[in-house]
């Protein structure tokens, strides 16, 4: 299955050369370390997060990297360049902070960068590739391996930035889903590091429908021991701006907030549905269900379904009723 690993290596080393000039970039301009700078990221963060600069030049790897053929069809095939219809090859990464992406194996298998002048898109991340399979990875995994361990617990966050700032901080067991809806392989691969995780999502609308997608995923994962919290943030606020504007302290008080994830879904089915009115009552019903029976923790299952008989002014059936339908 797959192709054999000495194919991908070779992916993998191009990035680290890649990395390598981009670092050795940053270090010669002084734009980019400046928005570093006013962005609060000190030195040692960007030594941990490997940042780098990708300069403006659409030839700068292709003139560095690209010298045979065959080292031209790496960096296409590392995501690094594209190539035009006229055949003319350019850099995908362009006036932009770089953020190196490693696996969980600690092994480059990608890259996220930053416009620094409010160009958009304002994060490009690397395409697909052999070795980049954006729904298996976590920003920072690699860096906050050490922090996870300790703590038993790990954070999830948005952002690169909130990843590093959350680091310096001090709070080393904060990744990200970077670039895309935090999806069950995501979910599954965090929860083998900790069993008990914390999904804290930016203080905005993006961020509560972030929310309500990863709160939709739950039930499977929340096997015996394990537990999921969700964290909401002020309007306004995400993890980077939150610590920067108040500090740590700040941020460890209101995780202390975090509500596990079955209540947070539970509430929002209650938004949506007003149970004063029986027909509403019956929906709500339908859905709370659905997401009760996916659950594998008897326990667990029999606590909420408790609860939502409660809610709903009914007596507790002596054996759960089966859902009627899924949430679409
Ligand atoms: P946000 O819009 O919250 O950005 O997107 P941010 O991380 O707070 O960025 P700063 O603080 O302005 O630098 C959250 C995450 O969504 C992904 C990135 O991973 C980003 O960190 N994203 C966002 C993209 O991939 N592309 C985009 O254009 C925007
Ligand atoms: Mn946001
Ligand atoms: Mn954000
Ligand atoms: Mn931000
Ligand atoms: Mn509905």
């Amino acid at each position: 299955k797959g192709p054999a690993v000495d194919t991908l290596k070779p992916l993998h080393q191009e990035l680290e050369r890649a990395v390598a000039l981009y670092r050795q970039a940053l270090r010669d301009n002084a734009e980019a370390r400046n928005y570093l700078q006013t962005r609060g990221v000190l030195a040692a963060a960007i030594e941990r997060f490997e940042l780098g600069f990708a300069p403006a030049a659409a030839q700068f790897l292709t003139r560095n990297l690209g010298k045979s053929g065959e080292d031209r069809r790496l960096l296409a095939a590392a995501g690094l360049v594209s190539t035009r219809d006229d055949g003319t090859v350019y850099d995908r990464f362009r006036e932009r902070v770089i953020f190196p992406i490693r696996d969980g194996r600690g092994r480059l298998v990608g890259l996220g960068g930053r416009s620094m002048d409010g160009r958009e898109p304002k994060y490009l991340n690397s395409p697909e590739t052999p070795i980049y399979h954006k729904s298996r990875v976590l920003y920072g995994l690699h860096q906050a391996r050490e922090g996870i361990r300790r703590t038993g617990k790990a954070l999830l966050v948005e952002g690169y930035l909130d990843v590093i700032t959350l680091h310096q901080a001090g709070i080393d067991n904060a990744v990200a889903a970077s670039g895309t809806a935090l999806g069950n392989e995501q979910l599954e691969l965090i929860f083998r590091a900790a069993p008990e995780i914390v999904l804290c999502f930016d203080g905005d609308s993006a961020g509560e429908q972030a929310a309500w997608r990863a709160v939709n995923l739950a039930p499977e994962h929340l096997r015996q021991g394990r537990l999921l919290r969700v964290l909401f943030l002020p309007q306004g606020e995400d993890p980077d701006s939150l610590v920067r504007g108040q500090g740590s302290a700040a941020f460890h008080a209101l995780l202390a907030t975090a509500r596990p994830a079955l209540d947070v879904y539970l509430e929002g089915l209650q938004k949506r549905h007003n149970i004063v009115v029986e027909d509403e009552k019956a929906v709500f019903l339908h859905h709370a269900r659905a997401l009760l029976q996916r659950l594998a923790d008897p326990i667990l299952k029999e606590l909420y379904e408790q609860r939502v008989a409660t809610l709903c002014g009914l007596r507790m059936a002596r054996h759960p009723s089966p859902p009627l339908h899924q949430e679409p």
